[in-house]
């Protein structure tokens, strides 16, 4: 079978390990169980007694209990029966295309996203129709062109929301006209950010609203635990959860037992660390939209949420050689554009560690400034 190289993917695994300014991570600054358990008020010697008891068998197949009570906590109106667990949001969106997907099938996917979300069905031979989000409306779907793109094979609508790497959040208005315009139509929508909004409001999930939207989400993003690789499916719609069952049994049979612990221990705790993380994106987002407005090379459209923006430079180069140079002469490591089939950008991820961030915008504009010195001497 063959597959669209990954290009994000590729690009991170090849340039994060000789990064000095590493502001192209996207999860909000990583946890470590100390510091985990110091913001839960934990002691970590009784946690561990505990967990040392548990027998490392499969565990609960589908999930255990405790993760998946804890995932319904962040949801309106979920059972756990409404909720698979899987090998991070990576496993979850492969998990939902593999089961759903067949050869022919009209699959609608926004672009700018994440790559999954278009190459995956196009690997089974989708007839896969990209609705692109554009600047001037603000990364947001153009409804007029969704209609155009449905037609009686369509299978699903993916969308990303909060989106990576824009930073577009569909306010919920315009994701009820999508409901309305996909009339039965299932949605997949990717919120791996959800809820990652700086003024801190609860964030609509499509399955809160539509019976046949499907949530693709993980510990990654919103808990800053992504080396749990774990995540989930939910959906209202029975027939979702029996297919995308059938062909995990293939797949991965269970996930972890102990990262299912830590992560239904992380879900206990979730309002404090997504205070924390929210805390981390404001102070960030802040940083960078002052930086932003004193850049005479650089523009951007303020992201709404998320921990991701796209950068956009005024040099004629093309955003791979551009990310190639900032690194190798400034030890600054982002991503291109072109991972997301756009030129004259990069993404930036603005929630990590707080001073290695604004010192990599400093690099940043030093390189601009040499760029724009080195083209004046031409
Ligand atoms: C939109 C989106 N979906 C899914 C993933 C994969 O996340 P996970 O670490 O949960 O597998 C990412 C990771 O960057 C992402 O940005």
């Amino acid at each position: 079978m063959n597959i669209k190289t990954f290009k994000v993917e590729e690009w991170m695994n090849e340039h994060e390990k000789t990064a000095i300014f590493n502001i192209a991570d996207t999860c909000v600054n990583t946890l470590s169980l100390d510091e985990l358990f110091s913001l839960t008020n934990t002691n970590k010697y009784e946690f561990f007694e505990k967990i040392s008891e548990k027998k490392l068998g499969y565990g609960y197949i589908q999930g255990s209990p405790d993760y998946k009570k804890g995932i319904c906590k962040l949801y309106k109106d979920l059972k756990p029966e409404n909720v698979i667990s899987t090998n991070g949001a990576a496993g979850a969106n492969y998990l939902a295309f593999y089961s759903l997907v067949n050869p022919g099938d009209r699959v609608i996917s926004i672009i700018p996203t994440y790559q999954q979300l278009y190459s995956i069905p196009e690997s089974f031979n989708a007839d896969v129709q990209y609705l692109r989000l554009k600047p001037e409306n603000n990364f947001l779907p153009d409804l007029d062109e969704l209609k155009r793109l449905i037609t009686k094979n369509t299978k699903l609508i993916c969308l990303n929301n909060p989106n990576n790497p824009t930073g577009a959040l569909i306010p919920d208005d315009i994701l009820k006209e999508i409901i309305k315009i996909a009339d039965g139509i299932h949605i997949l929508c990717d919120e791996v950010y959800r809820g990652l909004n700086p003024d801190c409001e609860y964030q609509t999930s499509i399955t809160d609203i539509y019976n046949k939207g499907i949530s693709i989400c993980s510990m990654s993003k919103i808990f800053s635990l992504a080396g749990l690789r774990l995540g989930w499916i939910a959906s209202k719609d029975k027939d979702v959860i029996k297919k995308c069952l059938k062909h995990r049994e293939y797949n991965i049979i269970s996930c972890g037992v102990l990262d299912e612990i830590f992560a239904a221990y992380a879900l206990e705790h979730a309002e404090q660390i997504i205070n924390r993380n929210i805390q981390i994106i404001k102070e960030n987002l802040n940083i960078l939209d002052n930086w932003v407005k004193e850049q005479k090379q650089y523009s951007y459209i303020k992201p709404k949420s998320g921990t991701t923006a796209l950068i956009f430079y005024d040099f004629s180069m093309p955003s791979d050689e551009f990310c190639e140079k900032l690194q190798k002469e400034k030890g600054v490591f982002v991503t291109p554009g072109f991972c997301f089939e756009m030129e004259n950008c990069f993404r930036i991820g603005y929630a990590g560690e707080k001073t290695e961030f604004i010192n990599g915008l400093k690099k940043l504009e030093e390189f601009a400034n040499e760029l724009k010195m080195q083209e004046s001497l031409l």
